[in-house]
């Protein structure tokens, strides 16, 4: 494949080929802070928007990357935030507010086009979000990374599946290996970095599932079980991340 990586300042031609594919099931485009970064990330972030396309069929997305500036400590002893994805897009929303620029950047998502997954993208699409990052003239990329296989795991408190290793001291999860090779160091977890809550009825119509009984649900795609309570008509996913910090210089 005739690989571009470009962004969407540079290619704003390429911009409406963004959304060409979805990964995500129906519950997780239910966070309520997302939109303040995706109604308007083409216009607002377009210079930390990746696309990926082939050269010979530019006509479909390949991968695509998001990220945004925030500002936040950027000395690496300093937790980063323990509201996670949701507190990244929060504060470069009021950094953009306030007219401020943010001081380091968050990888948001990754995405590669199902039929090409494992092939290798998710590592170029990754160095390209660094190297942008470097570009833009930042030292440090981090990313509150959902681990692409806790959902294997949904039991299982997200600090020890972070610490899961495998004999070559590699991560257990692929999402963060590939993090970590491109070197990404883990500086944390987040319990709460997406906050869904619904009621019943609209948890129903987003997983098919019946949430009949209050206690802990097991969501297909879902990192943790949901928290259903039948007594108050809700139920509450908290999903964690892994936070991992790649100095850029
Ligand atoms: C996560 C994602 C970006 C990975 O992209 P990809 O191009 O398929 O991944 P790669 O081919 O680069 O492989 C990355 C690693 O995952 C492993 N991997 C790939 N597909 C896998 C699968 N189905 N099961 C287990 N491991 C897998 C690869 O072996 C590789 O690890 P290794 O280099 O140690 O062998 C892709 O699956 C995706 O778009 N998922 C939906 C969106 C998402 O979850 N994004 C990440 C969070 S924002």
């Amino acid at each position: 494949m005739d690989l571009l990586v470009t962004t969407a300042a540079r290619n704003p031609e390429l911009v409406p080929l963004l959304g060409d594919f979805s990964p995500w099931p129906t519950f997780m485009l239910q966070d309520q802070i997302s939109p303040l970064y995706y109604a308007d990330a083409r216009t607002a972030w377009p210079e930390h928007v990746l696309i990926a396309v082939d050269r010979d069929r530019p006509d479909r997305l390949v991968a695509s990357g998001y990220s945004v500036p925030f500002h936040w400590d950027d000395d690496p002893d300093a937790p980063l935030p323990a509201g996670g994805w949701d507190e990244v897009i929060r504060n470069a929303t009021l950094d953009r507010l306030a007219g401020r620029r943010g001081n380091l950047v968050s990888a948001l998502e990754i995405s590669v086009r199902p039929d090409l997954r494992g092939t290798g993208l998710s590592s170029t699409m990754l160095a390209a979000m660094r190297a942008n990052a470097a570009e833009s003239g930042f030292g440090t990329l981090v990313a509150p990374v959902r681990p692409n296989a806790k959902h294997h795991r949904p039991k299982e408190p997200v600090a020890d599946y972070a610490a899961r290793l495998r004999a070559d001291g590699l991560p257990e999860d692929p999402w963060l290996r590939v993090h970590v090779r491109a070197g990404g160091v883990i500086a944390g977890v987040s319990v709460r970095a997406m906050t869904i809550a619904g009621t019943l009825a609209e948890w129903r119509a987003w997983t098919g599932l019946p949430f009949d009984t209050t206690g802990p649900v097991e969501v297909p795609g879902a990192l943790v079980p949901v928290h259903c309570d039948t007594a108050h008509d809700h139920a509450v996913y908290c999903e964690p991340c892994v936070w991992v910090r790649h100095r850029l210089d």
